[in-house]
């Protein structure tokens, strides 16, 4: 297409937060989700506890915050979301920017569905409907799963209602809020619930402990395991839980900061964010904890004997169980599933305005266009996909997928095209330093440079090895061909025709500001 056919430039007039405390407040919305209460804890536990808090922090300070900063640094000065971005940073990276958004749509799809369990666990709360058994009432009762394995087949359109009701609530409040925009839509709902957030999660660590047992549960989370830091799984753990709970490396962040002004500060509030975030983090493990030493002392065991202390069994079987062992459990369960709800949400929106933005971006689609549009679709896939009674199976295959191969190879992608092929850290540290108060000095380069790719690489080569020879689950291998490996070949299939389909709308009349004139 011609640059006379296209439609017009890129609207100068971008979408925008309307200051520093709303870009924050929704950047720590995004971060802080389904990732920080129920991933943590469990990641942590089973990952040498205490100690796990050394490559923890190791990630945080290495690839968390310097990837962040990448993030911020190519949204911010080439203001877009991530295909626009990096096509901006150089013309063949495009596929990059769509590759990021296929992640965004297919993590969304199924992280919509967990929001819309904690929705029927928030109601079933408060006359603790789920009864004695809680395990029985999540898998039986309540998703009605399919003995896949074993007389049933990996994949039915056996709908359950229990969960596609919430689910299509759910859809219908992510579109309304997409089609507000940035400031009256996505910016409202975190001003709203992250501050509701923290006092109802605060509320609940507060309660946890005071319970008998909550030391025990601390003792068995901290306890440190210093064997386990020679171990190099543990390191991934610690590198694959801060990617995704930090919402870095798959296109929020770049998109998050497109949307801010032209002289925005970036490093302080992006340090306030990756704080909040770990705080955050940290805290939701001491809450869990706590409540899960009190369940040990009411059943008089020991914290290891408990089953299910992470993923989804953790929330959705173990917590309610604590929540009917405890003196006002339904005020309990209410917050727990509450928080899970409002932390999922903001999460949620965060994901879906990268895909929105970038069809509003090449395709000239209008907000609404984009938010319906792209809502229905990932509505009827999310249903069809995971609201049967073989969803969690699929649930769990496909985040494993997604996050463990897509948003790593995604990371390694980054840093290795801006750091070694282009030589553009330099002009993104440049940026930052421009903009910023605090200024990003030869660290993060070297993070960007050498340690990321470093790091990274080996990382995504070991999970792709481990996953190869050991399968995942057990689950049987032709599913995993399907659903885990299909997962990737989805992205990149439609990262590739996503990114050769034609601009509407003319992506490259451009100037990035300000001028840099030095090298990398
Ligand atoms: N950062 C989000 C989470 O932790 C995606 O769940």
């Amino acid at each position: 297409m011609s640059d006379a056919q296209r439609t017009t430039a890129q609207p100068e007039k971008r979408e925008q937060f309307s200051g520093q405390l709303g870009f924050i407040l929704s950047a720590i919305g995004s971060a802080v989700g389904l990732g920080n209460i129920w991933r943590f804890p469990g990641v942590a536990y089973e990952n040498g506890g205490g100690a796990f808090l050394v490559p923890y922090l190791v990630a945080l300070l290495t690839a968390g915050i310097p990837i962040l900063f990448l993030d911020y640094a190519i949204g911010h000065r080439f203001r877009g979301s991530a295909p626009l971005a990096f096509r901006r940073v150089k013309r063949w990276l495009e596929g990059l920017g769509w590759f990021q958004v296929m992640i965004c749509f297919v993590i969304a799809v199924y992280y919509a569905v967990i929001i819309a369990w904690a929705l029927s666990f928030f109601v079933y709360s408060f006359d603790l409907s789920w009864g004695d058994d809680t395990a029985a009432f999540f898998t039986g009762s309540y998703l009605q799963l399919a003995d896949v394995g074993g007389a049933d087949p990996w994949f039915t359109l056996d709908f359950v209602s229990a969960v596609l009701i919430p689910l299509v609530l759910v859809w219908a409040a992510v579109i309304v809020v997409l089609a507000a925009g940035v400031a009256k839509g996505v910016e409202k709902v975190n001003f709203l619930f992250i501050p509701l957030l923290f006092l109802a999660f605060g509320a609940l660590v507060v309660r946890s402990l005071t319970l008998p047992g909550a030391v025990d549960g601390l003792n068995a989370l901290f306890t440190p395991d210093w064997g386990a830091i020679a171990d190099p799984a543990v390191w991934i753990a610690a590198y694959g839980q801060i990617f995704f709970s930090l919402s870095i490396a798959f296109g929020i962040m770049i998109t998050y900061a497109s949307y801010r002004k032209r002289r925005a500060n970036l490093t302080s509030p992006g340090l306030v964010v990756a704080f909040a975030n770990s705080g955050f983090e940290i805290f939701a493990g001491i809450g869990v904890f706590a409540a899960l030493g009190f369940l040990a002392n009411q059943q008089a065991v020991a914290i290891a004997e408990l089953e299910g202390i992470s993923g989804p069994i953790l929330a959705f079987v173990t917590f309610p169980a604590i929540v009917s062992e405890m003196p006002a459990g339904p005020l309990f369960g209410a917050l727990f599933f509450g928080s899970l709800v409002m932390a999922g949400f903001t999460s949620l929106i965060s994901i879906l305005q990268v895909v929105s933005a970038s069809f509003q971006e090449k395709f000239g689609w209008t907000r609404t266009r984009a938010a319906v549009g792209i809502g229905l679709v990932a509505a009827v896939i999310s249903v069809v996909g995971f609201s049967t009674t073989t969803g969690l199976i699929a649930l769990d295959t496909v985040d494993n997928w997604a996050n463990n191969i897509g948003i790593v190879a995604s990371a390694v992608a980054t840093t290795v095209a801006v750091g070694w092929v282009l030589r553009r850290s330099g002009e993104m540290r440049f940026h930052l330093n421009s903009v910023s108060t605090l200024q990003v000095g030869r660290w993060w380069s070297f993070c960007i440079i050498v340690l990321g790719p470093v790091v990274l690489t080996y990382m995504l080569v070991s999970r792709i090895v481990s996953l190869i020879q050991d399968g995942y689950e057990g689950y049987a291998e032709t599913y995993l061909g399907v659903a885990g490996w299909g997962t990737v070949v989805l992205l990149v299939v439609g990262a590739a025709v996503l990114t050769l389909m034609r601009w509407r709308v003319e992506p490259d009349k451009f100037d990035a500001w300000p001028t840099y004139g030095g090298k990398s």
